[in-house]
């Protein structure tokens, strides 16, 4: 590990000259674009975070106080396997490659500027965040969140310009020239042009945007093309905070409503309402469905097929890795109306990547639906609470068909429960469902920061623990 060279890595950058070059060229850029659309108003602020210093397992997490534009950006592999085979496709079995197969180069290409995209990107939705903070331990985890993302954006601007030549540097370059929610060089994927200007989006953004991620980089996780993979799973380990954070993010919000509503009127007592929560989750779970590609696609099959895209867990979970002759049944619309359709099942990989992001959602709901339980006790057992709540409402996930903007219920219009409608009953509906500008201006007007050490917004609950056995009250940001 070269942790101090200008560039810390694990990929003896120092003997590779050239792409050293090509490196330190865009390190000036990068660093001009984190101070441009990096969190406003906290770069020279010292924040407790944790810093990649290696990537085994009892090393990588080194936690102290840094100042953002100082953190140790870098470009950090998983070490390699000796003998490491193609795990899935047509050349199941034979070795890895090491460099991109010429007849995949653009696809591949496409597939690390489309991650790449993504990272940036976040970091410009969150941007105002810090200003109108919960508390500071929210603060610390929002600015951790944005340091790593800015390390992802390392990992894939490394696989361009290392593997991909002139095309890759400028790729590279381009990846720091768009904006999110500029309508003259947005990024690439809608969900990264949405806005992400309250807290509350900011949690379903990690919870359910971030999820995605963790499945895309799970798919390439055990990718043929080795530098890929290598890139990808040290990538999870720290997107597993950045799910963290919107999951226990969003429990909090949803305990400290249900206790106001033990209390009286949620919006009164200055708490989000339950259904401006559900109005967030379908919007988010919605546009992070999007995410995994069309439900039918010719270019899923020929990923699988060369070996670069697999499966979540496609070692562990399945047997069979060539998945040549099975047929996948997944509903379409066809005529007006939903019908079964069967399709093989390499071209419906996007669909069983998102059924596996469903699953993984569920677990959530049923986390925040335990804590509206749990205070709905808390309502019954207590003195005087009974009367007030014999049950609260719980949380759901929408229909995957809801609200789609890609794929084959694009242009289509669906009701929460996937049943198909038409478009004056959709705008009929539209308020009940997804966020309205009442109901995030509301949200906003919330938002109001609290930076004393040990203090919370009245709006959400504190976390269970602080970060790595510091208490809650731990100063988190000096300012
Ligand atoms: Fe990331
Ligand atoms: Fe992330």
């Amino acid at each position: 590990m070269n942790l101090y060279e200008r560039i810390p890595n694990n990929v003896n950058l120092s003997e590779d000259k050239k792409l050293q070059r090509a490196l330190e060229k865009w390190l000036p850029n990068y660093l001009d674009w984190w101070n441009e659309m990096g969190p406003d108003g906290f770069q020279q602020k010292d924040v407790y975070l944790r810093t990649a210093i290696s990537v085994e397992p009892d090393g990588w997490a080194n936690f102290d106080f840094v100042k953002m534009p100082d953190y140790r950006w870098g470009i950090f592999l998983k070490p390699a396997e000796a003998d490491a085979k193609i795990g899935f496709g047509d050349n199941y079995g034979q070795p890895v490659y090491q460099e991109v197969p010429g007849e995949f180069r653009n696809a591949l290409r496409r597939i690390i500027v489309t991650q790449g995209d993504t990272e940036p990107a976040s970091v410009e939705q969150q941007r105002e965040l810090g200003k109108t903070c919960p508390s500071l331990y929210d603060l610390r985890n929002l600015f951790q969140v944005n340091v790593e993302e800015g390390r992802h954006l390392w990992a894939m601007v490394y696989l361009l310009q290392r593997y991909f030549g002139r095309d890759g540097r400028d790729e590279a370059d381009a990846l720091l020239e768009r904006r999110s929610g500029n309508p003259d060089k947005p990024r690439i994927l809608e969900a990264f042009n949405q806005p992400c200007d309250d807290w509350l989006n900011f949690f379903c953004f990690t919870m359910f945007t971030d999820r995605d991620g963790k499945y895309q980089l799970s798919a390439l996780a055990e990718s043929g093309f080795e530098p890929l993979a290598r890139t990808c799973q040290f990538m999870l380990t720290e997107e597993a905070h950045h799910m963290f954070v919107g999951d226990t993010g969003i429990n909090r919000v949803v305990k400290r409503t249900a206790q106001l509503m033990n209390q009286g009127d949620v919006r009164q007592l200055g708490g989000i309402p339950l259904d401006i929560i559900q109005r967030y989750i379908n919007f988010w779970f919605s546009y992070s469905l999007d995410l995994f590609g069309g439900e039918i696609s010719s270019n899923s099959a020929d990923f699988f097929a060369a070996g670069l895209k697999g499966r979540y867990k496609e070692q562990d979970q399945y047997d069979d890795h060539l998945a040549a002759d099975q047929i996948f049944t997944m509903k379409i619309v066809e005529d007006n109306q939903i019908k079964d359709s069967e399709v093989p099942l390499r071209n419906a990989l996007n669909e069983v990547l998102r059924t596996e992001y469903v699953k993984d959602c569920e677990k959530g709901l049923a986390r925040w639906n335990k804590s509206l339980a749990d205070e709905e006790l808390v309502a019954r057992t207590s003195v005087g609470g009974e009367h007030r709540l014999k049950s609260m409402p719980r949380l759901f996930l929408p229909n995957s068909r809801f609200h789609r903007h890609v794929g084959e219920y694009a242009g289509h219009n669906f009701d929460l429960e996937g049943n198909l409608i038409s478009q004056e009953d959709f705008e009929k509906r539209k308020g009940e469902w997804l966020p309205s500008v009442a109901d995030r201006e509301y949200v906003r007007s919330l938002m109001h920061p609290v930076i004393e050490p040990g203090k919370i917004a009245n709006w959400i609950a504190p976390p269970a623990t602080g970060i790595k056995g510091k208490p809650f009250e731990f100063e988190y940001v000096r300012l």
